[in-house]
């Protein structure tokens, strides 16, 4: 067990560091008296005192700056004490060096404000932030240096950087801390990095990074309640994040430390993916969760209490492949335009017999007015093909954007077609969504959510042109998958049928690099409409701008632009189907807006509506993706494995009695805990020889029995994702009853030695459905027939 003593003892090294501060700019020096913060033996510690931290998460890139002393107001009014922020590395230093904290950026702006509010402050500055930003919040240029294991280690291509923005942090918020008259009460190291390795040292050389850069209050790092002690270090306060079970949470790490007991994410609902039904918190539970860890003398903090928006190009990925919304509301008690309804009030009747004696609950802000905009027309186009730069790179096969200096975007490939036979073109990877053209003909898609990278081409008669139009859409934020490398990727083969291959060569690549605010390259216009992928011009009128939510329902995919500035990505299959437009980014007279649609508008018109649409999925509006015939192979196989799991959550590894080789990975089961026909599995990994869990980025799902997905997100893919909290369920709305035994198929993107498995089963309170006990491990190449 670990003693945690008064902080100036336990953190000596600060003491240097807090000198560092002193050199911050003036801007950010703080007025307020000085302020002690400290972590005791049961309590957090303020001037000596107990504070019992209520803490509510926003992150201020996710909300317009006009609007961040509202959203403060309401968490203020919610009941919280505190606020809680990421701070995204790669938003701040999106060219390598280059440091950004204006406008939108300002942190200090923002802790000045919370301050002002009443409210302290936690900053989780990284460096990986996960938060379905882009690449968790590491920047792209990262990846210019090779490798799929050296981020998030101690690697010096990683920790180098790293600690730069650690230092440049330090310089710029050092002066917001508590004990420089502030609000930051305490800095998170890293985020939950349990998830995915179990190297401390690694902890401990980026928590010297956060020293370094001068901070000397506090210093903590979370960890889902399953993986706490994989990570622990007696330097830091190890906190808790859960969506459930808080019980269990806190007796987790009480077994690990002294301290005060928190949950650093409580979970209030949960973000959306494009093509997945929208999720929706449980209330209920979660205020009887927040009551208890409350009554337990615990602290917590809501993820999110307001989630907003995540604007311009700033979404991230799931892993594997599943991008997510623009919109971020998360079914928060604050809604993305910062409503605040029933939920909300339930949260605040909640914590109001919470308070310290003497606190008085402020009430809530005015709801902020919103406003309609008529359908009008975007009339002018232009091309994406017609707007290409005239420069290109030249390369005989294809590399990763990074390695050209591009960091997202459109990306197009252009190559001389031999005449020949029909045949299959295909690269080595494309990520992210590629449309290939032949003679300015659409032939077909690449798409990485199901890692087609090759298209069927027609027989030509005369030499041609082979086109790929790219687009990237987000870098995956969780797991090793956030070495996530974008752009065509060679060799491009051509395959004919008789099985003759031939390399594609001289290729000319050309960008339009939407880089880090998506700055709209100049475009030629011209009147009309256009067919393909294209740029739309129109404009609306707004007498006095408020609050609206753009209707982008009869559009196909891309990107908004509103007055030059970037709204985000909208997508057709959903579940979102609004963009939220926040009234100050809207001027008094004309507006221009401008969308980029690769498949291009069923009706070239928008307008803006009173109140979002955020739970619409139109699955019949996705790329063309060839119809699934997968069934499973099973029969006369012998199973690799056969056993039987623990009852409750607890993550568990079953080891083979001898490693098995193959592509493919079924587990099928027998029987659950409660005695239903139903499976669920919250995440499956496959362990190799020395006990660690695999890679998993080119993994995808074979084929599952089953999956729930009406009722809820009951996705096989949630299996494989690396979160705990979602999970995959077998069907039980509808009509169709699953026939055989719950199984999954995972192919793991080429033969493997797979040594085990780590089995996490569906969390939350003993006794919910789907928690496997009996079951039999298959593995082999082909387990899966496709006829
Ligand atoms: C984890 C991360 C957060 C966020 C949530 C899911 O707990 O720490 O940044 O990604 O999951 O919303």
């Amino acid at each position: 067990m670990t003693v945690l003593l008064p902080r100036r003892r336990l953190l000596g090294a600060a003491a240097t560091g807090a000198a560092l501060a002193l050199n911050a700019p003036a801007a950010s020096a703080a007025t307020a008296p000085a302020a002690r913060f400290a972590i005791g033996e049961n309590d957090f510690l303020l001037d000596g005192k107990p504070l019992q931290i209520r803490c509510g998460e926003m992150h201020f890139a996710r909300v317009p700056r006009e609007y961040w002393r509202h959203r403060l107001q309401a968490i203020k009014a919610m009941g919280m004490n505190t606020v809680c922020a990421y701070l995204f590395w790669n938003y701040h230093e999106w060219r390598e060096g280059q440091y950004q904290w204006e406008g939108q950026r300002d942190a200090v702006e923002f802790c000045k404000q919370a301050q002002a509010e009443g409210l302290w402050v936690i900053l989780r500055p990284g460096p990986y932030a996960c938060a379905e930003w882009e690449m968790g919040g590491l920047p792209w240029w990262l990846l210019k240096h090779p490798g799929d294991a050296f981020l998030r280690s101690r690697d010096d291509a990683f920790v180098q950087p790293a600690r730069r923005w650690l230092k440049e942090v330090g310089r710029v918020l050092g002066g917001q801390q508590v004990s420089q008259g502030g609000p930051i009460l305490m800095v998170q190291v890293e985020n939950e990095y349990g998830f995915l390795g179990d190297d401390k040292d690694y902890m401990r050389v980026m928590r010297q990074a956060v020293l370094d850069g001068g901070f000397d209050v506090p210093l903590f790092q979370c960890n889902p309640t399953n993986a706490v002690a994989r990570t622990h270090i007696p330097e830091l306060l190890t906190v808790a994040n859960f969506g459930s079970d808080p019980a269990r949470g806190f007796k987790a790490l009480a077994a690990l430390q002294k301290g005060p007991l928190m949950c650093g994410e409580y979970y209030s609902g949960w973000f959306d993916t494009w093509g997945a039904p929208h999720r929706r918190g449980d209330n209920a539970r979660a205020i009887q969760d927040i009551d208890a860890m409350l009554k337990a003398n615990g602290s917590f903090s809501l993820y999110m209490a307001h989630g907003g928006t995540t604007f311009g190009l700033w979404g991230g990925c799931d892993r594997p492949f599943r991008p997510d919304t623009t919109s971020y509301d998360y079914d928060a008690p604050i809604s993305e335009a910062g409503w605040v309804g029933e939920k909300f009030r339930t949260y605040r009747d909640c914590l109001a017999r919470h308070l310290t004696p003497g606190e008085v609950l402020p009430d809530p802000p005015a709801r902020l007015p919103v406003m309609t905009i008529p359908a009008f027309a975007l009339t002018e186009t232009a091309p994406v093909f017609a707007n290409l730069p005239a420069q290109a790179i030249k390369a005989d096969s294809p590399r990763n954007i990074e390695q050209y200096d591009i960091s997202r975007g459109l990306v197009a490939y252009r190559a001389k077609l031999p005449a020949g036979p029909a045949a299959k073109l295909e690269a080595a990877n494309a990520r992210d969504l590629a449309w290939v053209f032949v003679d300015g003909r659409l032939v077909g898609t690449m798409d990485t959510r199901h890692r087609r990278f090759s298209v069927q081409l027609p027989a030509r008669k005369r030499d041609t042109t082979v086109e790929i139009l790219l687009y990237t859409i987000a870098r995956v934020n969780f797991g090793m998958e956030v070495h996530d490398r974008k752009g065509l990727q060679g060799p491009v083969m051509l395959r004919t049928s008789k099985g003759a291959a031939q390399e594609l060569t001289g290729w000319e690549i050309r960008a339009i690099d939407f880089g880090a605010d998506a700055h709209l390259p100049p475009l030629q216009w011209r009147a009309g409409k256009a067919a393909g992928p294209a740029f739309w011009r129109g404009s609306f009128e707004a007498a006095t701008p408020a609050d609206t939510f753009l209707d982008m329902s009869t559009w196909g995919q891309g990107i908004v632009w509103i007055n030059g500035r970037c709204l985000g990505r909208y997508w057709s299959i959903g579940p979102t189907q609004t963009m939220y437009l926040p009234g100050p980014w809207i001027k008094a007279g004309r507006n221009e807006v401008v969308v980029l649609d690769l498949t291009g508008p069923r009706a070239h018109r928008i307008e803006g509506k009173l109140t979002p649409v955020l739970d619409q999925l139109r699955p019949e509006l996705d790329l063309p993706r060839p119809p699934s015939t997968a069934r499973p192979r099973l029969a006369g196989l012998t199973p690799v494995h056969e056993g039987q799991f623990a009852g409750g959550s607890a993550t568990q590894d079953v080891r083979f009695n001898e490693p098995a080789r193959g592509r493919q990975l079924c587990i099928e089961v027998l029987d659950a805990f409660d005695g239903k026909t139903h499976a669920a599995i919250a995440e499956l990994a496959a362990l190799d020889a020395q006990g660690k869990p695999m890679n998993q980025t080119a993994w995808t799902i074979a084929y599952a029995s089953s999956e729930e997905a009406r009722k809820e997100d009951g996705s096989a893919l949630n299996a494989i994702n690396g979160q705990a909290t979602d999970y995959w369920h077998t069907a039980y709305s509808g009509a169709a009853k699953p026939v055989g035994p719950p199984r999954l198929i995972i192919d793991l993107g080429g033969p493997v030695d797979i040594a085990g498995l780590r089995y996490t089963p569906r969390q939350g309170p003993d006794g919910v459905t789907g928690r496997i006990r009996r079951y039999r491990v298959f593995v082999g190449d082909k387990l899966v027939s496709n006829e």
